[in-house]
C-alpha cells in the first residue's frame, strides 16, 4: 500500500491531480487564464507579465494560486541546491532587459523562469535579479521551523541530504509521520537586505510521482521538493506540519497560519498569473 492510499479521504483528489499534472493541466489553466493575460500586458519594468509556473496546489482557504517550485539539485558533496535558470537578455517593449530562464528543463519540455518568483514583493528582492552572484544553496535560516533542524544546524549552514535521512519515520507529532521529513530555509539571500523563504521536504511520495511526470524527474531529485515559501494570499511564511493546523485538516499539509490557507506538497498543478516586473534601475 502506497503512503497515499493511507488515506482515502484525499486519496480519490491526489490521484486526480496526478493526472493533471503534465500537458493535460493547461486545459484547466485556461479558465483562469484568460483575464490575467489580458491585463499582463501592462506590465512594465523588467520581466514579468503572464507566467506559468508549476506549484505545489492550494487546496483551502483564501490564496488564489499554489506557490512556486524551486528545481532541487544535489551536489557532489551532498548539499540541496535550488537552480537558477540561464541568465540572458531579451527585448522586452523595444528594451533590453536580463532575464533567467531555461528551455525545455533538463529535457522535460517545460520552460522554467525566475517569473515564477514574482509576487509579493520578491520580484524587488536583490536575489531575485538573474546576475545575483550566489551559489544557490539552500541554507538554515536563524528561526528554523523544526526542533530537528535547529539541533543540526546553525544559521546559514547549507542543508545536506544526510541529515534527511530519516524521512521515512520522521514527525512532529503533527498530523501522520513518516510521510516526509522537511526542513525551512533560504535562498540566494547572503549579503542581501530580503531573505527569499523557502521550504524543502523529502518525501517517498515525490519519488513516487517523479517516476510518472517528465516535469517532476526533472525538478525533484532523490525525493527532495521545494518550493517558494510565500503564500500567494498576502505573502506571510506557510509551513509543513505546523502547529495548530490540525483545526484546519492541514496537519499534513502546508499551512498558512495567517488566513488559514492550506497547500498540498504532494499535488503539483500548473498555475496561471501575472508575475510583477522586477523594478527598473
Ligand atoms: S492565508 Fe493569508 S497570507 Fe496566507
Amino acid at each position: 500500500m502506497s503512503e497515499r492510499d493511507k488515506y482515502p479521504a484525499q486519496s480519490g483528489r491526489r490521484r486526480f491531480v496526478k493526472g493533471v499534472v503534465g500537458g493535460a493541466a493547461l486545459a484547466g489553466v485556461g479558465a483562469t487564464g484568460a483575464a490575467t493575460i489580458n491585463s499582463a500586458t501592462q506590465a512594465s519594468g523588467a520581466g514579468g507579465g503572464s507566467t506559468q509556473a508549476y506549484a505545489i496546489e492550494n487546496t483551502a482557504g483564501p490564496a488564489p494560486r499554489g506557490m512556486p517550485q524551486i528545481p532541487v539539485e544535489i551536489d557532489d558533496e551532498g548539499y540541496l541546491k535550488g537552480v537558477w535558470p540561464e541568465v540572458k537578455t531579451e527585448e522586452q517593449g523595444g528594451v533590453s532587459v536580463q532575464i533567467a530562464e531555461t528551455e525545455d528543463f533538463k529535457g522535460s519540455g517545460e520552460t522554467y523562469t525566475t517569473e515564477w518568483f514574482q509576487f509579493c514583493g520578491v520580484e524587488s528582492y536583490a536575489g531575485i535579479e538573474p546576475d545575483y552572484d550566489s551559489e544557490n544553496y539552500f541554507r538554515s535560516g536563524s528561526n528554523p521551523g523544526y526542533e530537528w533542524q535547529s539541533e543540526a544546524y546553525s544559521e546559514g549552514d547549507r542543508l545536506h541530504v544526510d541529515d534527511f535521512s530519516d524521512y521515512q519515520e520522521w514527525g512532529n507529532g503533527v498530523g501522520d509521520p513518516g510521510l516526509g521529513k522537511p526542513a525551512t530555509g533560504r535562498w540566494r539571500s547572503e549579503d542581501a537586505e530580503d531573505t527569499i523563504p523557502i521550504q524543502v521536504i523529502k518525501s517517498e511520495q515525490v519519488m513516487e510521482m517523479a517516476e510518472e511526470d517528465p516535469w517532476l524527474e526533472a525538478s525533484t531529485e532523490d525525493g527532495f521538493i521545494a518550493w517558494l515559501n510565500k503564500c500567494t494570499h498576502f505573502c506571510c511564511v506557510p509551513q509543513y506540519k505546523s502547529e495548530g493546523s490540525a483545526k484546519f485538516n492541514a496537519e499534513n499539509d502546508v499551512y498558512c497560519q495567517c488566513h488559514q490557507s492550506v497547500y498540498d506538497p504532494y499535488s503539483i498543478v500548473q498555475t496561471l498569473f501575472v508575475a510583477r516586473p522586477r523594478p527598473s534601475d
